[in-house]
């Protein structure tokens, strides 16, 4: 059993959708945090008092409710750059993380990776942390280096120093979409500033689920997005360092990112606006403040250790299952791994899998999960996957459970 002081029953009790019952009427089993997370009533109210009330163009007009905007946007970045461990320059606004991890590629990568250069990624990138370098492997003509996984998904780290000779850049996941697998960032990136190289951490399913100090990690660029914690979307973070951000070039160009603007030149901002052209994402942004508010109010660390427990329980059930041929993928040891567990009933295949158990209100994700040459690698044509997050409890566990059990007995296992 889970221990419960409570707290989780009334974080539920913050969540709109969660109440509301499918159309089937069954209680909605919230099982694919990882995709995206859902939203507390302080959120959405945050988006709906933006628009109701002080709905403007930020860092423009010189009016009451476009100041008051632009108040509330930079005080959006102040907020997240404190969840981080940053300063606030060093947070510049962005879509997503993919939108981030492009604009490192283009503006650090096109000025600092050339022919023949190493770029370090492990094999268990996103697509969003993978196409992108490949792009700029092909730019540059230097070449992607992988670090390996054992067959269950653990990160194989003995080759680490000869796979970073020659490298300029380490792109890595802070946690794996997938499997959960959280990489021991305390290993590579020490390692990785030795040899010379700029560490990328790739912290979509990171920040969401772990305290993450930017400082404390020393990771030269960290990404993220809004809405797989608790925020909306369309809003992210680009975290880097000020040192970096500074001597880069901008990625999009046009309004808001200029100091001076002549027919013929135009000299830029610093750092963050220098990357925010055009007219910003004002209310998500703010909203994106107010949820990582609420995530510092319930805790960090207590977010950290309920899933661990929520997993460890998930683990425990599930495995109940393998003798009727429910292979569970990833790390099985809840420490190493965080709120996401992959598996696969019998030969059924992931979609119907996961349709029946939408039958019964539990929403999980089936497929390739973006990570296309891990599937190939370990031999599955796809995978089911269930990811927790700060409101689900062992009773979500349980109807995952039972969804398996209507499964098995559908088709006859
Ligand atoms: N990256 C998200 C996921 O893993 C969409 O589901």
């Amino acid at each position: 059993m889970i221990a419960t002081d409570g707290k989780t029953e009334q974080i539920i009790a913050d969540f709109p959708i969660l109440a509301r019952p499918t159309s089937r009427g069954k209680r909605l089993v919230y099982l694919d945090s990882a995709a995206t997370s859902q939203k507390p009533r302080a959120v959405i109210q945050a988006l709906v008092d933006y628009y109701e009330q002080y709905n403007a163009n930020i860092h423009r007009g010189v009016y009451e409710i476009a100041a008051r905007a632009t108040a509330e946007f930079e005080r959006a970045r102040v907020k997240l750059a404190r969840f981080i461990g940053a300063d606030a320059r060093e947070v510049v606004w962005v879509r997503n993380t993919t939108e981030a991890i492009n604009l490192v590629a283009y503006s650090w990568g096109n000025a600092h990776v050339r022919a023949g250069d190493a770029i370090l990624l492990t094999e268990l990138e996103h697509h969003s942390d993978l196409v992108p370098w490949q792009l700029l492997a092909e730019r540059t003509g230097a070449q992607l280096r992988f670090i390996p996984t054992d067959d269950s998904g653990r990160y194989v780290l003995d080759d680490l120093d000869a796979l970073l000779d020659g490298c300029k850049l380490v792109a890595c996941a802070h946690v794996s979409n997938t499997l959960g697998t959280i990489l021991p960032l305390e290993t590579v990136v020490p390692r990785a500033h030795a040899a010379g190289a700029v560490v990328l951490v790739d912290g979509a399913q990171g920040a969401p689920h772990l305290p993450v100090d930017v400082k404390a990690i020393d990771a030269d660029f960290y990404t993220f997005s809004g809405h797989k914690m608790l925020g909306p979307t369309g809003i992210g973070v680009l975290y880097g360092k000020h040192t970096l951000l500074e001597a880069m070039p901008p990625f999009f160009s046009g309004g808001d990112m200029i100091r001076k603007v002549e027919y013929a030149h135009t000299t830029f901002s610093d750092p963050p606006r220098r990357f925010e052209a055009g007219t910003s994402n004002n209310a998500d942004a703010i909203a994106f403040g107010v949820a990582v508010d609420y995530l510092h109010e319930v805790g960090m660390p207590w977010v950290r250790e309920h899933e661990r427990r929520l997993t460890a329980y998930a683990l425990e059930r599930l495995a109940g299952f393998e003798a009727r041929g429910l292979a569970i993928y990833g790390p099985r040891d809840p420490a190493t791994i965080s709120g996401v567990i992959s598996f696969n009933l019998a030969d059924v295949h992931a979609h119907d899998l996961a349709s029946i158990l939408d039958t019964e209100g539990i929403c999980v994700r089936a497929g390739h999960h973006c990570t296309m040459p891990l599937m190939e690698k370990m031999g599955w044509a796809a995978t089911a996957r269930a990811s927790f997050y700060i409101y689900n409890t062992e009773a979500d566990i349980d109807a995952l459970c039972d969804g398996l059990e209507k499964a098995a007995r559908v088709f006859g296992i």
